[in-house]
């Protein structure tokens, strides 16, 4: 009896509201990208009322822990970035696996990262910040999201590039981060620019560096980290959209179709293109796709963390 409903429930999917986590603050670069995809996954999920839940901490895991353990019914989904990743090198217990815990949809889009400054510290660029920070590196604030969040990850980065430690302000997104360098109550912040590309645009906050390899077409005059001399600066964010483990195949089949078309859809790829983001090929939005990318993912941040020598229990 419970195949047979399980079967006739999963064709019948979806009857009530779906919702999707999002495990940092509302308003921020995760926020941005799954509501985006929600509302494009709507429209071709019939009867499908997409919402989005923000459960916030710890660098994004007590959202995935959530999520590692709602009901395998496709009613609880999460969409998460690169701290899928990271997470299990950073931290000494971590509530779930990321490999095991899930069931895969796919991956939704990649992310460059900015790196800015309050509009009064006096820099423009690395040339004239690197010495600043140097010079100032006691009291210097650089905001990020907590332990294994994209902006902390690229603050590791950007203070091994610099050969300076610096003081460093959590929170819970970088929705407020973002708002806090706009107020000038912390100095420095690298976040993706699907959060950060309208403030820079209207001069809220100075631009000093992009992560990407290559400037981009939305922000063409600021200069990559390489061009600025730190030749190995290369991170970008990507995003994926996984389901607990156990959820049924029919039910994630629906989602990967819904997902595919929802990639395809001209006000998403204009709304990505306009911060920043690209969307990823039609083949890469896949379970198969996505399971390999994060696998290859962990294995090639786990020695940069070592390095770092950062964690978290
Ligand atoms: C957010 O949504 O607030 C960010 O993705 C946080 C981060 O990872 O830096």
């Amino acid at each position: 009896l419970s195949f047979a409903a399980g079967v006739a429930s999963a064709q019948d999917y979806p009857t009530r509201p779906i919702a999707i986590t999002v495990p940092f603050a509302a308003g921020g670069p995760t926020d941005t990208v799954a509501r985006t995809v929600a509302d494009a996954m709507a429209k071709h999920l019939p009867g499908a009322n997409i919402v989005v839940e923000n459960t916030a901490g710890a660098g994004g895991t007590i959202g995935v822990g959530k999520v590692a353990r709602a009901k395998a019914d496709g009613y609880s989904l999460l969409v998460f970035h690169i701290g899928m990743a990271t997470a299990p090198s950073l931290y000494r217990k971590l509530q779930y696996d990321p490999l095991e815990d899930f069931e895969f949809i796919g991956m939704i889009n990649e992310v460059p990262m900015t790196i800015m400054v309050k509009n009064d510290l006096p820099a423009r660029n690395m040339t004239e910040l690197v010495p600043y920070l140097k010079a100032n590196a006691s009291k210097v604030t650089l905001a990020n999201a907590g332990i294994g969040a994209a902006s902390h990850l690229c603050g590791l980065m950007f203070q091994s590039a610099i050969g300076q430690e610096l003081v460093t302000v959590p929170y819970k997104g970088t929705a407020p981060a973002m708002a806090d360098l706009m107020g000038g109550q912390v100095d420095l912040l690298c976040d993706q620019t699907t959060n950060t590309t309208p403030q820079i645009k209207a001069g809220k906050v100075k631009a000093v560096a992009i992560t990407s390899p290559k400037r981009i077409p939305s922000l063409p005059d600021l200069p990559t980290m390489i061009e600025q001399g730190h030749k190995d600066f290369d991170i970008s964010i990507w995003h994926g959209m996984y389901a607990p483990k156990g959820t049924p195949k029919p039910v994630i089949d629906k989602l990967v179709a819904a997902l595919q078309k929802a990639l395809e859809d001209e006000n998403l790829n204009k709304r990505f293109a306009d911060l920043g983001a690209t969307t990823v090929s039609k083949d890469r939005a896949t379970p198969e796709a996505l399971r390999k990318h994060l696998a290859a993912e962990i294995d090639r941040w786990r020695p940069v963390i070592q390095k770092a020598g950062v964690y978290a229990d």
